[in-house]
């Protein structure tokens, strides 16, 4: 498993997406950026960022920002749960952290609107913190590199490979985290796996056995 970290940062550091959240940016910045990522893709989130931060550019501002404003500028993101739980979570953060985003993971999945992906994000991006961050994408990686049959719908799978990789990130994890992402994003992707470019692709069980497609596995319902 180890294996695979330095091949993984070498090519994210030559590949990695020019992203508006990437680089300098505060752990407020972060945080409004994943939970826009959460069901919404890369491209289409990329117009609505820094229009966001602009209205709102700290927790304070987002706390107290009227219903009105702030579904106006979350109009076409979609899944307005996301916003609903955007200003409750920025209230908490105010009223208990005194408007910074908690650097303990317990606390941070407590918040309305984060769970254990976000919250893997959030904290090794800003914090570099040694969380990981397992989403679907990351889940098809590691299914492929592994030919690993679980069922990446489980809780449990998921749980599986975050402790997994938390044995093996680096000191760099939100780099890490986002090299998976990016890998998953550009390269090891659903219907289509562009092996030839892949940094892990003399690791990969699938791959050998000529079976990446088949991966990870469809379950029957
Ligand atoms: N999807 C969710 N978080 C992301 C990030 N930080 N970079 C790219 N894609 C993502």
């Amino acid at each position: 498993m180890k294996e695979i970290v330095i091949p993984l940062l070498t090519w994210f550091n030559q590949n990695k997406r020019d992203l508006p959240w990437r680089g300098d940016v505060s752990p407020y910045e972060i945080y409004i950026s994943e939970i826009m990522l959460q069901q919404t893709k890369v491209e289409a989130v990329k117009p609505y960022y820094h229009r966001f931060l602009n209205k709102a550019s700290n927790f304070f501002m987002l706390a107290n920002l009227e219903d009105s404003e702030l579904y106006k500028l979350w109009e076409g993101l979609g899944y307005y749960s996301r916003a609903k739980n955007l200003k409750k979570c920025a209230q908490e953060i105010v009223n208990k952290y005194n408007g910074e985003f908690p650097k303990d993971y317990k606390d941070a999945i407590n918040l309305p609107g984060i769970g254990m992906y976000t919250a893997g994000a959030i904290l090794s991006r800003a914090y570099n913190e040694k969380i990981a961050a397992v989403d679907g994408n990351v889940l098809r990686v590691f299914s492929r590199l592994y030919l690993d049959d679980k069922d990446i719908l489980k809780d449990t799978t998921k749980k599986y490979y975050k402790e997994k990789i938390e044995k093996i990130i680096p000191d760099t994890p939100g780099m890490f985290n986002e090299a998976l992402m990016d890998l998953g994003a550009t390269v090891c992707m659903p219907k289509i796996a562009l092996c030839d470019i892949c940094p892990l692709s003399s690791f990969c069980k699938a791959k050998r056995e000529n079976l990446v497609l088949d991966y990870p596995k469809k379950k029957e319902k």
